[in-house]
């Protein structure tokens, strides 16, 4: 079984600008950085959890996630096999990149690439936030979760449900058409969720969330005082109930930096329907609609 999201790779032009807009505005801490760049972030005693890779498009690189060891790796490997995917042990050279001791490739029917991996770098006490935070809740609830964009939602749901096990929290659906699926994998109330947008796959936000509520408003902040456009404002999400803002990054997906999500306990969770996102707040902000709405890895021509 997958246990949590782990890391994340993105590729990007702006690499640079996160070496400091990852510390100074999100509170991630800098790790040294590599020979060819690249920018490595840490937000708990995990080695790093985001890298910002050299590259000529925004594009996500790889997703990351944590399995207890080699031989579940290698169990869903089989069942995705049943599902006509394919996924490659990586050599160990990719293996030490990623600071664990192992993990098996694969790339989804969508063209992202999902790497199952296990033994991760630890070093207790070590994680020094950027700037004044007192920390992210990550643990057995990994580093948070990410949102993706697909043109076929019901493949999705197969896949990432049937295939790799991903539990269904709950669904919004607005107005019949749009319609996001919310799925667990430990206690989070969502590690993956998953939107239909015709012709587009893409990875739309990563969320971190913070120990403390002030966290967040100190971001907000920061945000303000350095003019990092906001997507949406501060508001509550109907589902999770996470206090939460969202904020566009140099490497076009947003980041949602929010505090206060539920935990859901499969044995008494009920699957609900919303039909909106947030009980408040979560407006969509002038300069937001100039920008990207999202990290956008292919589009279908029409
Ligand atoms: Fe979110």
């Amino acid at each position: 079984m997958i246990q949590s999201l782990a890391y994340l790779g993105i590729t990007t032009p702006s690499y640079e600008q996160w070496a400091t807009f990852g510390p100074d505005l999100l509170g991630l801490e800098l790790a040294p950085r590599r020979d060819d760049g690249t920018v490595l972030l840490r937000m708990d005693d995990s080695a790093w959890r985001l890298a910002l890779h050299p590259g000529e498009r925004d594009d996500v690189a790889y997703i990351g996630w944590n399995v207890p060891d080699a031989k579940t790796a290698r169990a869903l490997a089989d069942r995705l096999a049943e599902y006509g995917v394919q996924a490659h042990e990586a050599p160990p050279e990719t293996a030490a990149a990623r600071a664990v001791e192992g993990l098996l490739a694969f790339t989804d029917p969508f063209g992202l690439r999902h790497e199952l991996s296990w033994g991760r770098d630890h070093r207790p006490a070590t994680f020094r936030p950027g700037r004044p935070l007192s920390g992210f809740k990550t643990g057995e609830q990994g580093m948070g979760h990410i949102v993706l964009l697909v043109p076929d939602l019901a493949q999705a749901d197969d896949f990432f449900s049937d295939a790799l096990g991903f539990r269904l929290s709950d669904r919004i659906v607005i107005g019949g058409k749009m319609q996001i699926r919310f799925y667990h994998v430990n206690g989070r109330h969502h590690t993956l969720a998953i939107a239909e947008a015709p012709g587009v796959t893409g990875l739309q936000h990563l969320m971190l969330e913070t120990n403390s509520l002030d966290d967040v408003g100190t971001a907000l902040d920061l945000c303000e005082r350095n003019d990092v456009p906001l997507a949406l404002t501060l508001g509550r999400h109907v589902n999770d109930l996470m206090t939460s803002f969202y904020l566009h990054t140099p490497a076009a997906f947003q980041i949602e930096y929010g505090f206060g999500g539920i935990a859901v306990d499969d044995l008494s969770w009920e699957s609900r329907t919303f039909d909106r996102f947030s009980i408040w707040g979560h407006h969509p902000t002038e300069p937001s609609k100039g920008l990207p709405p999202a990290l956008i890895t292919r589009a279908e021509q029409a």
